[in-house]
């Protein structure tokens, strides 16, 4: 198994190309379904997320190639088989977004139930739901989720959960509703790039939608759709994490195909803590002060801040000049990174839902344990500047998100590289 050695201390210098979005790739991908004629899609990453989907969608009949390029085609050839098994929806949850594409153009899905996730009780009733709302049956049976219509109806509905709004849960409903028979208006819509970024797609392959990044979608059914070509929007989470590798080494750090609207809430914590984030041209100019000030963190759905970037700026925090907080209000229980952070000197004490992160001088290197994808990250920040030597184990996490992220680290000039047991 694979594992990063890190030895801390080198501060980031250069450029580097931020890659095309995960959680934007992801839905589009499924959305293929959909579609009528080929997808050719530009700034897919080379992830085993997206190999993991890729796989799945094979099974579905779909044809995925990825071309000398690095373009990604989609075709489907075969609409017999509707069931997303379990022994590929257990390895990454997001497979539940073939649910909606498959309700709507094959009339019936068959999605195994996902199980438990390390950050957190993650349900899947709000998709469920919006879907019994356009007509659905739904069974329960054998882990499996059976979902039948003979046509989906469009309709009204308030889509808000305990937590706010659902991102999947947005982009199946609104995949479901663009062959659904008249209007559907999505109340409490998730706001985020990612769905922005489907609808465009979408609308592109002749679907009806409008509202898109505003917390009501509507969208008018059509018969079909064909399909397009498109280039996922920059990976907003990716950019971030760079920013702050930045940050924590005190470099200086260019990014290019990093778009700062996506990311508000995170730069105007960043500029508080004391990093400068400048646009020059086409590209994010990070360099930071030495001293790092201490900030309160609160998680929302977009335009808030990603809980996606929770556990890294928590990892910048470990170094502040003060005592922060940050709450974590979309993902209760997504803190498996504070015990390890702890094994390498952070004074990081949790309180329900809110971590109080003691500043302190330095961190040490140490073995740790990568236990989901953005605490891993947080790991490798914390190692980037930790005294000594890091070894993060289980990077399998970290491949489901960043593509090659040693590679990209090495090239700013730090001291990484991955090696296998
Ligand atoms: C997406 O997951 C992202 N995944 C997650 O990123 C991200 O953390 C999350 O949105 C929040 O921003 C992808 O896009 C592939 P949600 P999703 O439904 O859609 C509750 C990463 O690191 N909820 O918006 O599954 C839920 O429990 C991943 O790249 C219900 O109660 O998240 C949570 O508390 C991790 N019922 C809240 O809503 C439902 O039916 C938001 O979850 C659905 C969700």
């Amino acid at each position: 198994m694979d594992y990063l050695l890190i030895n801390g201390g080198p501060r980031l210098r250069g450029t580097i190309e931020v890659n095309g979005a995960k959680n934007a790739a992801l839905p589009i991908m499924a959305a293929s379904i959909l579609c009528e004629s080929e997808t050719v899609l530009h700034g897919v990453p080379d992830l085993a997320d997206v190999r993991h989907l890729s796989l799945l969608l094979s099974k579905l009949g779909v044809n995925v190639r990825r071309d000398d390029r690095g373009d990604l085609h989609l075709q489907v050839e075969d609409e017999m088989n509707s069931h997303a098994e379990y022994e590929l929806v257990r390895k990454m949850r997001a497979s539940i977004c073939v649910m909606g594409p498959l309700l709507a153009k094959r009339k019936s899905a068959r999605i195994a139930m996902p199980g438990g996730c390390a950050i957190g009780d993650r349900p899947i009733n709000l998709h469920v739901e919006g879907m019994q709302s356009l007509g659905a049956e739904v069974d329960l049976v054998g882990g499996d989720m059976h979902l039948r219509a003979k046509r989906l109806t469009g309709t009204e509905m308030f889509l808000g959960g305990p937590f706010g709004s659902t991102v999947l849960g947005t982009a199946n409903v609104t995949m479901a509703a663009c062959l659904a028979e008249g209007s559907t208006a999505i109340e409490s819509a998730a706001c985020e790039p990612e769905i922005v970024d489907l609808a465009e797609f979408l609308n592109k392959c002749g679907a009806r939608i409008q509202g898109h990044g505003t917390p009501r979608i509507t969208i008018d059914g059509v018969s079909r759709l064909s399909g397009c070509e498109h280039t996922v929007i920059p990976d907003r989470i990716e950019a971030s994490t760079f920013i702050i590798a930045a940050a924590i080494t005190n470099g200086e750090v260019r990014l290019r195909n990093c778009r700062l609207e996506h990311m508000l809430a995170v730069v105007d914590r960043l500029r508080q803590i004391g990093v400068n984030i400048e646009k020059e041209n086409d590209e994010v100019v990070v360099s930071s002060a030495r001293r790092l000030d201490p900030v309160d963190v609160t998680t929302q759905p977009f335009p808030g801040f990603p809980t996606d970037l929770q556990a890294q700026i928590t990892a910048l925090l470990c170094l502040a000049d003060g005592n922060s907080t940050v709450t974590e209000k979309i993902f209760p229980d997504r803190f498996l990174h504070v015990a390890e952070l702890n094994r390498m000197g952070a004074r990081l004490r949790k309180e329900g839902p809110t971590v109080i992160v003691e500043g302190v001088k330095r961190l040490i290197g140490a073995p740790v344990m990568a236990s989901d994808l953005r605490a891993s990250a947080a790991l490798v920040l914390a190692g980037l500047i930790a005294k000594g030597q890091t070894r993060v184990n289980r990077v399998y996490h970290i491949d489901r998100g960043y593509e090659a992220i040693e590679r990209k680290l090495a090239l700013l000039g730090a001291d990484i590289q991955r090696l296998s047991e």
